[in-house]
């Protein structure tokens, strides 16, 4: 009798049953995280949670594995990823040497959220660093992280545990909005602090060049180790040398950085301004003006400007809604019975970029799922960490970057 199940018609595979496994962030237990690492040693993909945001991490020294992390996200394949290491000794199991800035680095900043770019050493694979000579390398500093990596034994590659194309995810339950049935495990160390990615610090030319602004701000590394460029500057700089016939000496720019991250499916505006109160009445502005379209819009603010929004216009009509304290009208809005055309998600005080970068993401999730034809973002002070938030909010508003390929399978 001939097999049925010949490989022609392979059985069907059993739909994946993703996992959630809730574990103390600040002193996780051994045995909450053993089934995670031994997933990890076994070359699948487990989601976990970093003071930036979660990852989804395999063992980066296994190409199957990475390559599956590849597939969960739909991520293309010319966008490398940060291998995560638990202890600074095994920097040089990843990093074929280190340059003269590093050390002054790793002792500031490492464990924390700045990730090195360094030349890579043989036992990466391709697959990792996406043929480049250099590898991304970080040491988190989230204990439930860290404690993952000790006891997979393994350095884990892991990008984002986002779709390619969406917000990252600053929570497990945003994790499982994107992955629910493509990974096996999840593991939820609440929220993640920064919310924001991290810094990604070229140092393998003769100037470190930022390629992605992160938690740790440009002013704190001069303060380390000198003067550094900008991704632009630096590019600026590659176009004048070769201008001048000279080789170029620049590093090349972040691969990831080209594409379109962070994308809310509902269009988005940034009301930008040179200081706090421009700022607030741009909001204000953009709001009268697109309800004057007949548009429905949503708005990420800060406390004073959210209150601006609601006074100016008829009550009733503003629901706010923030988990910050002193925002002290959360019940605007909720007493009537009227449709309600304005939501705002009120993010804190003004001038507290730190806590504006932490709710973005969960923000941008949250008001893109309200059916509103516009998301209207206050913007903040360009320096330190506002850097790292502008990136990301004209990132979300499609700026100057190409659709991820991954964005047209992003679940709806
Ligand atoms: O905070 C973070 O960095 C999070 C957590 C999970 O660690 N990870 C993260 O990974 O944001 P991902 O893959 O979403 O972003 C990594 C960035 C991408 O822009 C990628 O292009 C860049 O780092 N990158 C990785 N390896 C690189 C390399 N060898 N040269 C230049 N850029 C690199
Ligand atoms: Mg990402």
């Amino acid at each position: 009798m001939p097999d049925k199940r010949s490989s022609k018609h392979p059985a069907p595979k059993a739909p994946l049953i993703t996992q959630v496994v809730i574990v103390d962030p600040n002193h996780p237990d051994d045995k909450d995280l053993r089934v995670a690492a031994e997933l990890i040693r076994a070359g699948k993909v487990v989601a976990f949670p970093t003071e930036t945001v979660y990852g989804l991490g395999a063992d980066a020294l296994n190409p199957d594995a990475v390559r599956a992390i590849f597939a969960a996200k739909g991520r293309p394949a010319d966008n490398p990823l940060i291998v995560h290491i638990a202890d600074r000794k095994d920097l040089l199991m990843i990093a074929a040497w280190l340059p003269a800035c590093a050390a002054p680095l790793i002792d500031r900043f490492m464990p924390g959220p700045l990730t090195l770019i360094l030349p890579r050493a043989k036992m990466v694979p391709d697959v990792v660093t996406a043929g480049l000579d250099t590898v991304a390398v970080r040491i988190p500093e989230h204990p439930v992280a860290r404690r993952l990596i000790e006891l997979a034994g393994v350095p884990i590659a892991a990008p984002s545990a986002n779709r390619s194309g969406r917000p990252s995810p600053t929570t497990a339950a945003h994790v499982l909005e994107d992955l629910d049935g493509v990974i096996p495990l999840i593991v939820d160390g609440g929220a993640c602090c920064f919310g924001l990615e991290s810094t990604v610090l070229d140092i393998t030319g003769p100037i470190p060049v930022i390629l992605r602004p992160g938690a740790v701000s440009a002013e704190e590394i001069i303060k380390v180790i000198g003067p550094i460029r900008t991704a632009e500057e630096s590019q600026s700089a590659e176009m004048r040398s070769a201008a001048g016939g000279h080789l170029s000496t620049a590093v090349p720019r972040s691969p990831g950085m080209k594409y379109r991250h962070y994308a809310p499916k509902t269009p988005l505006r940034i009301a930008e301004g040179p200081d706090q109160p421009t700022r607030s009445l741009q909001v204000v502005h953009q709001v009268l003006g697109a309800i004057r379209s007949g548009l429905k819009p949503a708005v990420f603010a800060s406390n004073e400007t959210a209150a601006l929004v609601a006074k100016s216009l008829p009550l009733g009509y503003v629901r706010v809604d923030s988990d910050a304290p002193d925002a002290g009208f959360s019940e605007a809005g909720l007493k009537t019975r009227q449709p309600i055309p304005v939501f705002v998600i009120a993010h804190g005080p003004c001038g507290q970029a730190r806590t504006a970068a932490s709710q973005l993401f969960a923000a941008l999730r949250k008001l893109d799922g309200l059916q509103a034809d516009l998301i209207i973002a206050e913007s903040v002070e360009e320096t330190g960490i506002g850097v790292a938030y502008l990136n990301r909010l004209r990132k979300a508003a499609g700026g100057g970057a190409e659709p991820s390929p991954g964005t047209a399978e992003v679940k709806p």
